[in-house]
């Protein structure tokens, strides 16, 4: 599986967006990731689907959305159009089966992620119905954080549920993702990493995005 870099707009100058987005497709970005929050699953409010849209109107990459949202189930058919990936999160308050399957029928990508303080045991029954697996290496809701690295046991394991089950689910990283960090997520087996800051607020983005892919 080729490495993915998808660079987080929460951490991108929201006040010239488009040059932004423009800035980091050319130093090599493969997704866009999105991240929106509710104000309830996590303790911060960011973004709706109407930015999202704004987003998708510009982007020339695939545009990944991470939903740290207690609704999924009634939101997410509002980023449908515009997504590759829907990402819901284990802990949400709704029928997690129904909506993971409800969003593959739709012909986007089903992606569950996890806290930190969840147990990856929680996530195992729904590994045989997805695209991608987030594990949040940080507790979700604000950018810049510090990598946790006890993640990487979760990592660990999904590398080894993907191949004893003959799975192919991308393993994806969120927070706290830079060059150091990165490089240790890769070893553990992750596939696709979202970076924000280390990203936007590198002085050259395409080198900083090439050194994460671990060139
Ligand atoms: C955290 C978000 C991340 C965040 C990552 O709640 O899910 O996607 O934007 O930002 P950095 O890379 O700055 O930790
Ligand atoms: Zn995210």
């Amino acid at each position: 599986m080729s490495v993915i870099i998808a660079p987080s707009i929460l951490a991108a100058d929201w006040g010239r967006l488009h040059e932004q987005i423009r800035e980091v497709e050319k130093a090599g970005a493969d997704w866009l990731h999105l991240d929106v929050m509710d104000g309830h699953l996590v303790d911060n409010i960011s973004f709706g689907p109407a930015f999202c849209e704004s987003v998708a109107k510009v982007a020339t990459v695939p545009l990944d959305v991470h939903l740290m949202i207690t609704r999924p189930d009634h939101y997410w058919t509002r980023f449908a159009k515009l997504a590759l990936n829907i990402t819901i999160h284990v802990e949400a308050d709704c029928d997690v089966a129904a909506t993971l399957a409800a969003i593959r029928e739709s012909g986007c990508k089903a992606g569950i992620s996890l806290k930190p303080g969840t147990p990856f045991s929680r996530v195992e029954p729904y590994l045989d119905r997805v695209d991608l697996l987030l594990v949040m290496t940080v507790e979700p809701g604000y950018g810049g954080q510090a990598f946790m690295p006890e993640m990487m046991e979760k990592v660990r394991a999904a590398r080894a549920n993907r191949a004893t089950h003959r799975r192919d689910y991308r393993i994806e990283v969120d927070g706290g993702i830079n060059t150091t960090t990165g490089h240790t997520s890769l070893e553990a087996g992750a596939d696709t990493m979202v970076a924000g800051t280390s990203v936007f607020a590198a002085k050259d983005m395409a080198a900083a995005i090439r050194t994460l892919r671990g060139e």
